[in-house]
């Protein structure tokens, strides 16, 4: 018997007669509602006994099935007026004859009618404009949403709007027309309202960021970095619009970036600090407009130079090489890197310096007092008898 009940035969035509039959048996009123009313909140709501109820027949009012209503009248034919609904009066509603016998229920939702949406839109390659939005009040309500957009002394195309009723899209044939303006229609049981949003393309489009961020060491050289990326994946028009890209690198734990800009995917890193790990970001723009926006970053990615063994005699070679190129092929990477160990060396050098010439002016100067005291001692020594003959031959 055991084994007969949990046969899956069995347990599907048990599932089946409980699902056939529960509806049927909950006809006796347990809670069902049969009409759903929208109302303002804040409003006065009026709830009908339904339409079948005898008006002279005295009515009794249940609020999810108990006997406290929130504040009300109730109208000399039998309507529930609720005064200044709040949240606390949404719920089910019902009414019954002064026998008990259940008349008529609603459910009761309370909200707000819509009003301007907050409208952001994104464009990530040129053919293509994505848009979203959030209420700016809360309605509290359900609501649909139809969009459109159109370029300046264009028709209205629809925005396609996706299941979830947030965003829109729209797919561009073409860029020509700068100013578009997008509008947003919201719909709920108590209303509904446009929002228009004028946009203008050459400044809406951002690209995605950069993928695949890639830091390699080259080998032999411990001052360069290999750095190369791709295109974001929705730049699918690479020889139409070109992009270009920022790269932004420092070594660890500084607060320096150095920067450099190409339009390649790929660059060699001159100047990195020897022995330092790095990181490194990328960005991308479009390349002709130099309005629109440049993408987010991508991730910093961490990696360091190559490193020559120390004992290595080729080490001094592969540095001098490296400087050489530093010089030559550098010139287009802006750097502003002031916290490096080369600068640590060089004001080294430069306080040294400083400090020597402050030892030979200070020794200069001391010769040069008192070779001039000796010197006016010795005149003093020459002038004083020539004054005693002078007073000697004064005449008294
Ligand atoms: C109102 O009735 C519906 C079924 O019609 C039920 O799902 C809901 O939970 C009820 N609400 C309250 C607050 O009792
Ligand atoms: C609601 O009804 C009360 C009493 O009938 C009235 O004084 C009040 O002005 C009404 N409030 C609104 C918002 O209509
Ligand atoms: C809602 O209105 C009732 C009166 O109907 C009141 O007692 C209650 O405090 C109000 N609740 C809020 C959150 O305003
Ligand atoms: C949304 O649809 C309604 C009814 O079809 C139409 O009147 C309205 O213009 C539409 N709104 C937008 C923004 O397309
Ligand atoms: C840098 O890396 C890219 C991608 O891996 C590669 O195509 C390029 O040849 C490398 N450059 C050098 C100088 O090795
Ligand atoms: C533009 O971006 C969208 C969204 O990422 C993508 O589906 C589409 O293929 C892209 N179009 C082009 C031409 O790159
Ligand atoms: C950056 O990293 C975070 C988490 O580490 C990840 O969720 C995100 O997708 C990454 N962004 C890019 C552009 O790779």
């Amino acid at each position: 018997m055991r084994g007969l009940l949990s046969s899956p035969v069995c347990l599907t035509v048990i599932w089946f007669l409980s699902w056939s039959l529960g509806p049927s048996c909950a006809q006796i009123w347990n809670g069902e509602v049969s009409g759903l009313q929208y109302g303002r909140l804040g409003s006065n709501i009026t709830l009908a006994c339904g339409k079948s109820h005898n008006s002279r027949m005295s009515v009794m009012w249940l609020h999810n099935q108990r006997k406290e209503l929130p504040w009300h009248k109730v109208t000399s034919d039998g309507k529930l007026v609720l005064l200044e609904a709040n949240q606390s009066a949404q719920g089910n509603y019902s009414c019954h004859s002064d026998r008990g016998s259940h008349l008529h229920s609603i459910s009761l939702m309370l909200g707000h009618p819509p009003a301007q949406l907050n409208v952001l839109c994104q464009m990530p390659n040129h053919s293509y404009v994505h848009c979203s939005w959030v209420e700016s009040v809360n309605t509290f309500l359900p609501a649909k949403y139809n969009a459109s957009f159109r370029g300046s002394h264009e028709t209205w195309k629809p925005c396609v709007v996706d299941v979830s009723q947030k965003h829109c899209e729209v797919i561009l044939p073409a860029f020509w027309q700068v100013y578009h303006m997008l509008a947003v229609t919201q719909t709920n049981a108590l209303g509904s309202h446009t929002t228009y949003d004028r946009i203008k393309l050459d400044k809406l489009l951002k690209p995605d960021p950069p993928r695949f961020l890639k830091v390699e060491q080259l080998e032999g050289f411990p001052r360069r970095l290999n750095v190369s990326w791709s295109y974001p994946s929705s730049w699918a028009r690479l020889d139409a619009y070109p992009l270009h890209f920022q790269i932004s690198y420092r070594p660890l734990g500084s607060i320096y970036w150095s920067e450099t800009f190409i339009s390649e995917t790929s660059v060699v890193l001159y100047d990195i600090l020897e022995g330092h790990v790095h990181e490194v970001q990328v960005r991308a723009q479009d390349l002709v407009n130099s309005d629109s926006q440049w993408s987010e970053w991508t991730n910093l990615t961490i990696a360091g130079p190559w490193e020559a063994e120390p004992e290595e005699a080729e080490v001094t070679w592969t540095y001098d090489t490296d400087a050489s190129y530093t010089d030559s092929e550098s010139t287009s990477t802006k750097s502003h890197n002031v916290d490096s160990e080369d600068d640590g060396d060089l004001g080294l050098m430069i306080l040294l310096i400083c400090f020597s010439v402050f030892i030979f002016t200070t020794v200069l100067s001391l010769f040069l007092v008192m070779w001039m005291r000796r010197r006016r001692r010795k005149h003093n020594a020459k002038q004083e008898p020539s004054s005693v003959v002078k007073m000697k031959s004064m005449p008294i």
